[in-house]
């Protein structure tokens, strides 16, 4: 059911219980104080009664048939007024000749004292009271009475009133519910319209954020917010493919020339024995970009492609240093691996020693013949918040300043010519950074003094339980 309705319904229930709760209270209140100035005029009839006879000379103890029994002076034509003996004889009646109003225990309880009660006459009911007087030297009891006709005549109409006018004022309240509803509500669906039409081709559309500052307008914002992160994304998402595109046209595209020079008819053993061989390297690193691309698309995942167990980074070094040895050695570069052997970690021994593997690479590619490279091993902090850092220097040229701020970013690199000829995607440090951020961890990369180019690995000794701190 729509809100709207839900609201109308919930409206028109709460205000019919409301008027029927009033309705009901207002008909006994009514009644109650009726009834109680009913209860003082016949207590005052009584008292002027009980006043009379005090002050009369006692009336004959038996009336006769033949003698009309005396009037008592009375106020309205719906009241009943007796004079009674102990013994239940009237001795008095106001109007009509009836027998007595009360006997038994009742008469002999208002002879003690007023006795209140209620009796049919005629059908009708009354509302009685009896209290002893003195006549002469004896004890009498009054009875005086009063018709309930009004109030219950009273009453019945007020019910009327609320039963005839108390629907339609609940109706009257769920149909303003209705309309104030669809009102409040009409943003919401304008919006939702609006959101609907924005599609992946438009991300640049946002909704309106209405200048009433209320929860409409902030529920714009924060879509308008999410807008923006989802386009941000998107558009990332577009960039990278296009720079995957890219980086692999170039290869594929030399592989094709390779393959078409090979082709042509009259050569000699050796150029194609060459050729192959060049094919093979193209596609080395067609296998590379590949593998590179993959592990970035897992990464972007979080924490799936992870196998985080308690290691020793200490012996994830010392073997990318001994895998290293070999080119550091043809570039006459020497590697000094240093630092706290003892330290334990909880991390995928294998992508850290990839992150540690392109940072390696990098330092040998950009270090000058006859430098040094450091690898240092420590760490910051204690207890839950302790990391391990891990540290790779070089004493070549260092970041180009500028370059610095964008060196994790995917396909970046400072000189895309030299770069890619070494053979370089621009997705090692790329890699670096969401392996690092995968363990909870960071990469940070800075110029040292002394020259060269330095880059930090942190990582949490005890990984987050709650996923990569991402924030790109
Ligand atoms: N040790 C270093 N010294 C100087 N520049 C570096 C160093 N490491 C990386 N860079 C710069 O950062 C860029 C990005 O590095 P990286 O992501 O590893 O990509 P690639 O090695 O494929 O070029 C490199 O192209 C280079 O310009
Ligand atoms: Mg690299």
């Amino acid at each position: 059911m729509p809100l709207r309705w839900r609201l109308a319904l919930l409206f028109t229930l709460g205000a019919a219980i409301l008027i029927g709760g009033v309705a009901l209270l207002f008909r006994q209140q009514l009644a109650a104080g009726m009834n109680s100035s009913l209860d003082d005029s016949l207590r005052a009839r009584a008292d002027a009664q009980v006043a009379r006879l005090a002050s009369s000379a006692p009336p004959p103890p038996a009336p006769s048939r033949e003698h009309e029994r005396a009037e008592t002076p009375d106020t309205g034509s719906d009241d009943v007024t007796q004079v009674l003996s102990t013994s239940g004889q009237v001795l008095e009646n106001s109007g009509d000749s009836r027998g007595p109003l009360a006997g038994g225990t009742r008469l002999r309880d208002a002879a003690k004292g007023s006795e209140q009660f209620t009796a049919v006459i005629e059908g009708q009911r009354y509302r009685m009271l009896g209290v002893p007087a003195r006549n002469g030297d004896r004890t009498v009891v009054v009875v005086v009475g009063a018709s309930t006709q009004i109030v219950e005549a009273t009453q019945a109409r007020t019910g009327k009133i609320f039963l005839t006018a108390g629907p339609p004022a609940a109706a009257l309240v769920g149909f303003g519910a209705y309309l104030l509803a669809g009102a409040a509500l009409r943003p919401v669906e304008r919006l939702r319209r609006r959101l609907a039409d924005i599609s992946e081709h438009d991300i640049d559309a946002r909704l309106r954020v209405p200048g009433t500052r209320d929860e409409i307008a902030t529920l714009a914002t924060t879509m308008n917010a999410v807008l923006d992160r989802l386009a941000r994304a998107l558009a990332r998402e577009r960039g990278f493919v296009a720079d995957a595109g890219h980086e692999l046209r170039t290869p594929l595209t030399t592989l094709k020339a390779e393959l078409e020079l090979a082709q042509q008819p009259g050569r000699s053993r050796q150029a194609l024995a060459s050729a192959v061989d060049a094919a093979a390297q193209d596609t080395d690193r067609l296998i590379r970009l590949a593998e590179d691309l993959l592990l970035l698309a897992r990464a972007d995942e979080g924490h799936a492609f992870l196998r985080p167990r308690p290691m020793a980074p200490h012996d994830v070094l010392a073997a990318a240093v001994r895998s290293a040895s070999a080119r550091a050695a043809a570039h006459r570069v020497t590697l000094r691996l240093s630092g706290e052997e003892h330290l334990r970690l909880t991390a995928d021994p294998d992508r850290l020693r990839q992150a540690v593997d392109n940072l390696l690479d990098n330092a040998l590619r950009y270090s000058p013949p006859g430098g040094l490279v450091e690898i240092g091993l420590g760490h910051r902090g204690r207890h839950r918040r302790a990391v391990v850092v891990i540290e790779v220097r070089d004493h070549g040229p260092g970041f180009p300043p500028e370059f610095l701020p964008v060196a994790f970013e995917r396909f970046r690199r400072a000189d895309t010519a030299r770069s890619r000829a070494d053979g370089g995607t621009g997705l090692g440090l790329a890699i670096v950074r969401s392996i690092a951020h995968a363990h909870g961890g960071r990469a940070v990369a800075d110029n040292p003094p002394g020259g060269g180019a330095r880059v930090r690995l942190e990582l949490p000794t005890t990984p987050a339980q709650d996923g990569p701190a991402h924030g790109e």
